[in-house]
């Protein structure tokens, strides 16, 4: 059998295109090779051994990219490991050839993937809701929450739409204030954030809702002392932390946090279509769900936030299978190397006059989103350059009246320093060359 990291292309869509029962084996060997790899590297490099080099060029094989594609724009969407994209074609063949396994067996997986999602963000599987995406998840909890009008919700100014949305319609039709905090675009301490929420709340306020990963700036909000401060104050606290599952080695427990939103299919190499959201065990009996069949009102654990109806069960097999890849590299490992990336690119950036990094050093306030500007309308310019000269794909972000407007690089396990130096080479010859 040929391992996968020697199949060309062309031979892996042939596997897929071969007559069923032979490809359902061939996709299981690839899978096992793919997992038999990362457990003979992880051998040869011990963990703290290979912060940069061959570990990840070899584990960057093990993604399923075209040629020379570098996808350094998780933030958005993305890639898929080799093995999720086979265990997705896996199932949805199961669908496609035989939709009688595709209802009577296939959703039996269901419970098992809630219990290793649990366990990879350190929470118990009754809190934990399988829905579609971060939206959505934001969307069931303050759609859910039963608060009165005047009741008070802080936010802060660097939040997503996906999140700004649903508390506008809730203002709209329960009454409620939204009161925006705003933080500096150059937030750098804990005392600085935890101090303006702190300041905002009054005795109408009933939850604080932030971003834990801001998209604008790169910021990872301190989610552990916003929590304490939130509970000390009697509030609830919901964080939109769409990059956090596959970037930062996630624990519910320590957090503190009431309700978690996460979107797999940015750093973590789930397929989009799944999503997490974690309800602490004392807050679930306060959101009621919003997409419901039969059984709602006698299910105590946050899976009745998951959304009712037949739903792709294809997806939940490959989110299995993407959070079996990352847990056989560690969670760790994965965020002390997008982390070391991370911090270079920084280093580099802060070296060069003219550009102003927005996104903190410190690595407790900062992880895989790394923004930064460089004036003279050069960002959009950068993008396109990056593209052009190495097919290395990275956004603008932000908002140029709020000082925020910017590029965003992220910084995946499967680039290295080479790709870093790349980002760097384009802002010093963009700004040599502005007129
Ligand atoms: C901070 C933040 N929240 C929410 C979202 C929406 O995520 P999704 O489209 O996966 O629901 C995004 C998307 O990038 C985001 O960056």
């Amino acid at each position: 059998m040929t391992t996968p990291s020697l199949l060309t292309r062309r031979a892996f869509a042939r596997t897929l295109l071969a007559g069923s029962a032979v490809s359902l084996a061939a996709l299981d060997e690839l899978d096992a090779a793919i997992a038999q790899k990362i457990t003979a590297l992880n051998q040869k490099f011990l963990d703290d051994e290979a912060p940069d080099g061959a570990y990840w060029e070899e584990i960057r094989k093990l993604f399923e990219f075209e040629d020379r594609f570098i996808m350094m724009n998780n933030g958005t969407l993305g890639p898929m490991p080799k093995s999720v994209f086979n265990t997705l074609m896996r199932y949805f063949r199961v669908q496609v050839s035989n939709p009688y396994d595709g209802y009577n067996y296939l959703p039996a997986i269901r419970e098992s993937v809630r219990d290793k999602l649990a366990a990879f963000v350190n929470a118990s599987p009754d809190e934990v809701a399988i829905t579609s995406n971060t939206t959505e998840g934001l969307n069931f909890v303050i759609n859910g929450l039963d608060l009165k009008a005047g009741d008070e919700v802080l936010m802060s100014n660097l939040e997503h739409p996906g999140h700004i949305g649903p508390w506008k319609l809730k203002e709209k039709r329960a009454g409620i204030v939204i009161k925006e905090v705003p933080l500096s675009a150059t937030a750098r301490s804990v005392d600085e954030i935890v101090g303006a929420f702190a300041a905002a709340i009054t005795p109408r306020a009933r939850v604080l809702s932030i971003s834990h990963t801001v998209f604008i700036t790169g910021l990872i909000m301190p989610l552990r002392e916003l929590s304490q401060l939130a509970h000390d104050k009697g509030l609830l606290i919901l964080a939109d932390s769409a990059h956090g599952i596959g970037m930062l080695d996630l624990d519910m427990k320590a957090l503190g946090i009431d309700f978690f939103a996460s979107s797999p299919y940015k750093w973590l190499g789930a397929p989009t279509g799944v999503g997490l959201l974690y309800v602490r065990k004392e807050a679930v009996d306060k959101v009621y769900p919003t997409v419901v069949s039969s059984g709602w009102e006698t299910n105590a654990a946050a899976s009745k936030l998951d959304p009712s109806g037949q739903r792709s069960d294809a997806m939940l097999y490959a989110l299995d299978e993407a959070l079996n890849f990352n847990n056989r590299i560690g969670k760790s490992r994965i965020e002390r190397r997008i982390k070391v990336l991370a911090a270079r690119l920084k280093q580099e950036l802060a070296k060069i006059p003219g550009v102003k990094v927005h996104t903190p050093a410190d690595p407790y306030l900062s992880a895989g989103l790394n923004a930064f500007s460089m004036g003279g309308a050069l960002e959009a310019k950068l993008v396109d350059y990056l593209r052009e000269k190495y097919n290395l794909v990275v956004r603008t972000t932000g908002n140029a009246k709020a000082g925020t407007f910017g590029v965003r690089v992220s910084t995946p396990i499967y680039v290295s320093t080479k790709e870093v130096d790349m980002v760097v080479e384009g802002v010093r010859t963009l700004l040599a060359h502005k007129a």
